[in-house]
């Protein structure tokens, strides 16, 4: 029989993945029982904390839904989403930053003509968007799927709504950029807005006196052939949360300044009836691959 001390039961456990075909798979699992382990040998973990680490996890499982996605939120606030962000763009050499996609990237994203108010029944101030995706070297690139959404004026997302299967997508399209490179549409002004704090990511949140804001932002994921998938936000300058992200998100570049407006045309030429925003933002892709992440509850739209 076999019995191990606090430090050659990590080794053994270690030696257990020896035979792991895939070295990859092998040196991850490696890792993360040897991190996993200085845990609970640094904090001296105890059969109940342990116990609540269990039931949380469980807990964060049961959130989940189609377009509920409790661990993204999880990983998002304990800031590993923009640490696995980093460590996988290390070098932009003049691309736009990245950020994280965030658990809202849900449904269907539908080709939408430029110019169209993506908002148009919702209330808020006014904001004409215009954008152009380039190369790292300025040279336009056609015909890319770009994919926005945003939150309201309440500070909420359309699928966090009861009346999303019925109603369907708001503040969400997909723009495909023309000859130029660009793209335009109109939607409201969007607004800073707590993460959903129903769940157990919510618990830990308010349990640690911190705050759940997100400063206000548009995002924006740019897919073109040939150059890494960009999945960043575009956020608005002067909000309060800016210096104090709930998920770690935000980078200088990626702050724009929204000039406010009172002329009588937005830049496409049509009437403006009110003073409105403009939001002008240019992406550049960098060459190279990656995984398009799938908007979740994609099929839940399809079904419906
Ligand atoms: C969002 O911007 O949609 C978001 C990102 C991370 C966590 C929660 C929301
Ligand atoms: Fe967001």
């Amino acid at each position: 029989m076999t019995q191990f001390n606090e430090t050659q039961l990590t080794a053994a456990v270690v030696k257990s993945f020896e035979d792991t075909p895939n070295p990859r798979t092998k040196f991850l699992l490696e890792e993360l029982v040897k991190s996993l382990h200085d845990y609970v040998r640094r904090t001296d973990l105890t059969f109940e904390e342990w116990d609540y680490a269990i039931g949380f996890l469980t807990r964060t499982g049961q959130k989940c839904t189609d377009i509920r996605q409790e661990f993204i939120l999880l990983s998002d606030v304990l800031g590993v989403s923009m640490l696995v962000d980093a460590v996988n763009h290390r070098d932009r050499e003049g691309a736009t930053e990245t950020t994280v996609l965030g658990p809202f990237y849900v449904g269907e994203h539908k080709v939408t003509p430029h110019g169209t108010d993506i908002s148009a029944k919702l209330p808020g101030e006014r904001m004409f968007v215009q954008s152009r995706v380039t190369d790292i070297n300025g040279k336009p690139l056609a015909n890319v799927p770009v994919d926005v959404w945003h939150a309201d004026d309440d500070g909420f997302y359309d699928s966090q709504k009861p009346t999303y299967a019925i109603q369907g997508p708001s503040s969400r399209a997909r723009f495909i950029t023309d000859a130029d490179g660009r793209f335009y549409f109109r939607t409201i002004l969007p607004c800073s807005y707590p993460i959903p704090t129903d769940g157990p990511v919510g618990e830990m949140i308010i349990q640690t006196r911190r705050h759940a804001m997100r400063p206000a932002h548009v995002h924006f994921l740019v897919v073109a052939p040939g150059y890494q998938p960009l999945i960043t936000h575009v956020f608005m300058d002067g909000d309060k949360y800016l210096d104090s992200d709930v998920v770690f998100g935000v980078k200088d570049e990626l702050v724009a300044k929204v000039e406010k407006r009172s002329d009588a045309t937005m830049p496409d030429g049509k009437p403006a009836a009110e003073p409105w925003h403009l939001m002008t933002y240019e992406f550049r892709m960098k060459p190279g691959s990656g995984i398009v992440p799938a908007p979740l509850g994609t099929k839940l739209s399809e079904d419906a």
